[in-house]
């Protein structure tokens, strides 16, 4: 049965349109119902007009508490009858309101080899740290910060002294992780050992 997602972003929403083009291409059997995003002028709006999908915008600062604009993102999942939440460079914190209406049913992706490098800039982090090898895992989301259990990781050479052509060859990467390890996510076809 198809799968029907929400992706969550904040920014550039290469990731959405990669996950979006697996499923055009046949290779992940989702359907992305409806784009989050915590910032309305954030380029992923226009990629998600491109595909004609529904997009939910809000801005933080507008509700009096994280749980009341978490609860209104709820009720627009619902109404789309939304199984899962893909994060995609979604750069808030989950709280417990959705972590509780969403329980094991929520993914992100991290531009680092976790537990090393979470949080912001991941990518700048571990170039600054002078690591050799960096990478990408997808994991489940908990209430920490980038610390859910990890359902897979690919490594990802560091290209010395170039931001960009390493940030290249990252997202490269993860356009290709997530969406193949959302189709087994999917398939019931990942065992976790945590
Ligand atoms: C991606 O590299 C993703 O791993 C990262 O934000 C980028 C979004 O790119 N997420 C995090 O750092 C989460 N802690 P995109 O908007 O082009 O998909």
């Amino acid at each position: 049965m198809t799968t029907k997602i929400a992706v969550f972003a904040s920014g550039s929403g290469s990731n959405f349109q990669a996950i979006q083009q697996a499923i055009e291409d046949g290779k992940l059997d989702a359907r992305i119902e409806i784009v989050v995003t915590d910032k309305p002028d954030a380029y992923v709006v226009k990629r998600a007009g491109n595909f004609n999908i529904a997009v939910f915008s809000f801005v933080a600062k507008q509700y009096a508490s994280k749980a009341d604009y978490e609860q209104e993102i709820i009720d627009t999942l619902k109404e789309h009858e939304v199984d899962w939440i893909i994060l995609a460079g979604y750069m808030r914190l989950i709280g417990s309101t959705l972590l509780s209406a969403f329980s094991n049913r929520i993914v992100n992706i991290h531009p680092s080899l976790l537990p090393s490098f979470p949080g912001k800039d991941a990518i700048g982090q571990a170039m600054e740290h002078g690591v050799k090898v960096t990478g990408v895992t997808v994991h489940f989301v908990d209430e920490g910060m980038d610390t859910g259990p990890i359902l897979s990781q690919a490594a990802v050479e560091v290209v010395d002294g170039d931001r960009s052509a390493t940030e290249a060859r990252i997202h490269a990467v993860e356009h290709e992780l997530y969406t193949s390890t959302l189709q087994k996510l999917f398939k019931n076809e990942i065992k976790l050992v945590h």
